[in-house]
């Protein structure tokens, strides 16, 4: 297989990253969903994470949220340990984390401010997140979120009144709210078109310019060139290249996608 570029940018010294896998293996039952990976995230990258359908970026992205632990190895997140964590620590890491899901995830029976001050859950007492559903809090925060996703006139809107485009943008808003110091989003543009994919993606670089990490998944190769400072690809549970976008070549992507290759857009990358 192709070599396997060094790591841009290491953090500066004596700089934390925020994402570290030792030699991390995940296996469920006998299938090996991922195995050896090493990987050092410095903090405020941001990084693209690709590969054909099966090769484990899902899992990956699951492991960087504490929502799945390794079966060998460790992953540290924002200094932390995920195995050693339980109950509260790891409530409180994940409320560090924002987490972009494939579908939006927006709760369909609030309306969209109260879906956007969700990302308050994980600051907010139980009393005063119950409240809120009653008395909204912090609309100001809700509105001025909305408004950096030109959404500012929807706040009292159902998500079901909303396209698939403005939902998104919606739990994009929720994660501005949030403020999270690492920020996962898992294929977040597959369900749009290519136009609303680009606009979804930069405003998650936007985000991430606002000092936070990002891994984003990609299906759609063409947002490579929307700024992002690293490509971790992965076929088949391995990482098989890491390294600035300029570095990636057809042949490697042939070789890291197969069959699926003739699927990808490639037209807008300089390759
Ligand atoms: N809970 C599970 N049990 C067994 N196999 C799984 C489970 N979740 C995912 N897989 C398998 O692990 C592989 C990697 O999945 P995933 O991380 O979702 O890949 P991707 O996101 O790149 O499409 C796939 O072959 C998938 O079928
Ligand atoms: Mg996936």
């Amino acid at each position: 297989m192709t070599s396997t570029a060094p790591a841009p940018s290491a953090s500066p010294r004596g700089q934390a990253a925020d994402v570290v896998f030792a030699d991390v293996d995940k296996r469920i039952g006998d299938k090996v969903l991922l195995a050896g990976i090493d990987l050092t995230v410095p903090h405020g990258q941001r990084v693209a994470l690709i590969g054909p359908s099966g090769s484990g970026k899902t899992t990956l992205l699951r492991l960087c949220a504490g929502l799945l632990w390794p079966s060998r190895g460790s992953v540290t997140v924002l200094g932390q340990t995920t195995g050693e964590l339980r109950g509260r620590e790891l409530c409180r890491l994940r409320s560090k984390i924002g987490f972009l899901h494939q579908q939006d995830n927006l709760v369909p029976a609030l309306r969209v401010a109260h879906n956007v001050l969700m990302g308050k859950l994980g600051e907010w007492s139980v009393p005063r997140a119950l409240w809120s559903l009653v008395a909204p809090q912090q609309l100001d925060a809700a509105h001025a979120a909305l408004q950096d996703v030109e959404l500012g006139d929807r706040l009292w809107a159902m998500p079901g009144e909303l396209s698939g485009g403005e939902q998104q943008r919606v739990a994009i808003a929720r994660l501005l709210v949030q403020q999270p110091r690492l920020l996962l989003a898992d294929e977040p543009v597959s369900a749009l078109d290519i136009r609303l994919g680009r606009e979804v993606v930069r405003l998650l670089l936007d985000l991430a310019a606002r000092q936070c990490t990002t891994i984003v998944s990609l299906h759609s190769l063409e947002l490579l060139a929307e700024g992002f400072d690293r490509v971790l690809a992965l076929r088949a549970g391995e990482l098989v290249f890491d390294g600035p976008p300029a570095q990636l070549s057809r042949e490697l992507l042939q070789d890291v996608y197969g069959t699926e290759y003739r699927t990808l857009h490639l037209e807008d990358l300089n390759l």
